[in-house]
């Protein structure tokens, strides 16, 4: 069962092959109660960021599922903003007091940019900081580390600087949207790709095309597009916040045709306007 899958970083540690995203999962009692239903029903993957303002939410669950800390995958992210050596330690520190643990699985720059300058050049203060990843992950505070949004000229430099290879490179992923450039250079490279927004954010949800080849396959659109991701190799992230798609959205024990994925891979463009936030 897909629950009980990993795919495998190429230090060799496990990452179960479906994530519980929880990006705009509202803090408080809506993020609480989506991932203590997530723990419930077998997802042990769990992404978060500082920048979403959930984590303390987030930990309330895992303490209340009762779920051993060792069978957990817990993922947060540097905010997009904080570019220095310094800076990565002090939010490293913030993000596992929030998380009441001491240490967290994989740890991702959240963007190679600040959030308001989107497209700026931040490679001397993305080194910097991936220095401090490399830090953390010799010191064995972080199982894995990893970036978020980059493209192949921002992933380079840090492997020039350092010789360490992220392990995960997580971007914005579904049908239509596949970003054949970055997933093909991560692919190459053994960077794990993970997928978020692989509904694209709820907007394929009503696609006249997928509903129709969802019905083939008797699963529900939803089904359709995480299974999407992870025949293409990619670890999906879809968040809920319903019991029933939580628990369907981890359901995927089925395989998309050879046939019906090229047909998949040639609808370009299908999701919407691409717009750039996780
Ligand atoms: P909700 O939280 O109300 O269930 P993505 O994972 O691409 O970011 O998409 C998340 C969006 O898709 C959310 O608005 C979520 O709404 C919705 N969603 C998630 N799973 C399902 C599902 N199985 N069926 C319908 N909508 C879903």
């Amino acid at each position: 069962m897909i629950k009980d899958e990993c795919f495998t970083l190429y230090n060799g540690v496990l990452i179960p092959k479906i994530g519980f995203g929880t990006w705009q999962v509202a803090d408080g009692e809506v993020a609480y109660e989506a991932v203590l239903s997530a723990l419930k029903h077998g997802y042990r993957h769990i992404d978060t960021a500082y920048a979403y303002g959930n984590e303390q939410s987030i930990a309330r669950a895992i303490q209340d599922s009762h779920i051993d800390r060792k069978e957990l995958f817990i993922t947060t992210k540097l905010p997009a903003s904080i570019k220095s050596y310094e800076g990565a330690f002090d939010y490293f520190n913030r993000s596992l007091k929030n998380l009441n643990t001491d240490y967290i699985d994989l740890y991702l720059i959240h963007a190679p940019w600040p959030w308001e300058e989107v497209g700026k050049d931040c490679t001397e203060g993305n080194i910097e900081v991936w220095k401090a990843f490399v830090e953390l992950y010799k010191q064995k505070k972080v199982r894995a580390i990893g970036v978020s949004n980059f493209h192949p000229e921002d992933i380079v430099p840090l492997i020039e600087a350092t010789k360490v290879k992220p392990m995960v490179n997580q971007i914005r992923y579904f049908i239509g949207n596949t970003q054949e450039k970055v997933t093909t250079y991560c692919q190459e490279n053994d960077i794990l790709v993970e997928a978020y927004s692989p509904l694209a954010t709820g907007s394929l949800l009503n696609n006249e095309i997928l509903l129709k080849m969802a019905e083939k396959y008797q699963v529900s659109l939803a089904q359709l597009c995480i299974r999407y991701c992870l025949e293409k190799n990619t670890l999906p992230l879809p968040k809920s916040t319903h019991e029933e798609r939580i628990l369907s959205n981890i359901e995927v024990d089925f395989t998309i045709s050879k046939e019906d994925m090229e047909y998949l891979d040639s609808l370009k463009g299908i999701g919407p306007v691409r717009y750039l936030r996780s």
